[in-house]
């Protein structure tokens, strides 16, 4: 379980997030997001609001962003909120960082199907590229979390990296999404199976069969 209090407060952390505007660009995101809910309501635009906070934050820092408690104020007062209601929000959900992350944030569910899976195997496998739970890497790529379900049993042991997730890994399998990550470049996300697309039954489909090449009437089988 991540640490999800607030970084301290400090001078240092004023003098550097004191300042936080949106840009106008995201600003125009947040316009956006707010204007979907009706007049009166527009503090419902709170989660959408501080994930592209965090997404500017990550920009400025070639991080996957986070949530210094100065950019959690410019939020609240954004939406005209006590700073507090706001906090709990983004205290409650792992999506929000609480804490600086490096330019890839690994978070590695350990939950029982990934578990049964092979995940020790790939907590392993971050480690021995630096990787510590919590911390941000010397080479400031990575920061690892270990997390609960992600919803991608199916095609367990899986890995979410920043906005991406990457399933059916092995330990070398995941290295090599980690090289092409570090290298620059964009490996495809989603299930590393060979053959696999999505979720559907590893070796080919067992049910429904009928369907795979052609919509097929099953009604008189009932
Ligand atoms: S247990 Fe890992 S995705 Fe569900």
């Amino acid at each position: 379980m991540a640490d999800r209090s607030p970084a301290p407060d400090s001078p240092e952390l004023r003098e550097r997030w004191g300042g936080f505007e949106f840009t106008d660009a995201y600003r125009a995101k947040a316009d956006k997001a707010i204007a979907r809910y009706p007049e009166g309501r527009q503090r419902s635009a709170v989660m959408p609001l501080l994930d592209l906070a965090q997404r500017q934050v990550g920009e400025e820092t070639d991080t996957q962003g986070w949530l210094p408690l100065p950019v959690i104020e410019y939020v609240a007062d954004y939406l005209d909120m006590p700073v507090i209601r706001v906090l709990e929000v983004a205290t409650f959900y792992f999506m929000y960082n609480m804490q600086p992350v490096g330019k890839f944030h690994v978070q590695v569910c350990g939950t029982t199907p990934c578990m049964l899976r092979g995940s020790d195997a790939l907590f392993e496998t971050c480690k021995a590229r630096g990787m510590k739970k919590g911390h941000v890497s010397d080479d400031g790529l990575w920061t690892l979390t270990e997390v609960e379900c992600m919803g991608n049993c199916a095609t367990a042991p899986m890995v979410q990296i920043n906005d991406d997730n990457y399933e059916d890994l092995t330990s070398e399998r995941l290295d090599a999404v980690l090289d092409a990550l570090a290298a620059g470049e964009s490996p495809k996300p989603g299930t590393q199976e060979p053959g696999r697309h999505t979720s559907e039954p590893a070796g080919g489909p067992t049910t429904l069969t009928e369907m795979v090449d052609a919509n097929h009437d099953y009604r008189d089988s009932w």
